[in-house]
Formats: C-alpha cells, structure tokens, sequence
C-alpha cells in the first residue's frame, strides 16, 4: 500500500488484529497457523474423541472433534464472538455457553450467532492412537 507508510503485509496483520480482537495468528481466515512449539505436540487420543463429539485441551486453548469416523478436526476453542472458551462438541456441535453461538464442528463454521466467524483451524493428523498437530 503505497502511501500510507504501511507494507501490505503490516496492514493486513493490524486489520486482521483489529477484527480478531485476539492474538490468534490467522484468525481472520479461519487457519490458525500451528505455533511453533505446538507443532508435532500430540493433542489427544483419538479413543478420548468420539464420533460426533470431542475435547476441549483447555491448556493449549483448542478444542478437538472427530465429525466422522477417522476424521479429526482441531480449532482455537476461543469463541469468535467474545473469547469464551466453547465447550467439548455433542453432535457435531461446538457450542459457546455465554452468549449461544454454534460451531460446525467439521468446519468450525459458525451456525448460529451471535457469532458469525469461523473457528480458527489447526492442521491434524493422526500418529498411531495421537492426534497431532501438523
Ligand atoms: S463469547 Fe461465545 S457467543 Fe459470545
């Protein structure tokens, strides 16, 4: 952006801020960019992740679903409404307690307001009974 004393990837970063309201790399796009240290962590066991449900790893702030059998899905579990933590999928849902707003837990697509951003996603894959971060 010439002009305005910001490179492009300066403004891009300050609106994504600015609309996040949160530090979660990507949020904007709905890709959370894995942190560094996160990368290869084992996440989970895939026999603590039901079909249709999931868990909430409220150290790493990330909630893991498996909407398919042998598909696992992984998203920040900070709201994008307002930040509060969601709670573990049922049914395929990912479910934010303080203001109503539903996730698609195979997408991390809002469903239902007041939230209207996707979950941000982690890349995952399975390593023997460990869900991983890729
Ligand atoms: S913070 Fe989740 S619905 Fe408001």
């Amino acid at each position: 952006m010439p002009g305005n004393g910001l490179g492009r990837r300066e403004a891009l970063g300050a609106a994504g801020m600015a609309a996040c309201g949160l530090a979660l790399a990507g949020c904007g796009t709905g890709d959370a960019k894995a942190q560094p240290n996160l990368k290869g962590k084992v996440i989970a066991r895939t026999a603590d992740v039901p079909v249709g449900g999931g868990k909430v790893i409220e150290d790493l702030s990330i909630v893991v679903a498996q909407p398919a059998q042998g598909v696992y899905k992984a998203y920040t579990s900070a709201c994008t409404h307002k930040g509060c933590a969601v709670s573990a999928p049922k049914d395929n849902v990912i479910r934010c307690a303080c203001h109503g707003s539903e996730f698609a837990a195979d997408s991390g697509k809002a469903t239902k307001g007041p939230a209207t951003a996707p979950l941000a996603s982690f890349q995952v894959k399975v390593e023997g009974d460990g869900i991983v971060i890729a």
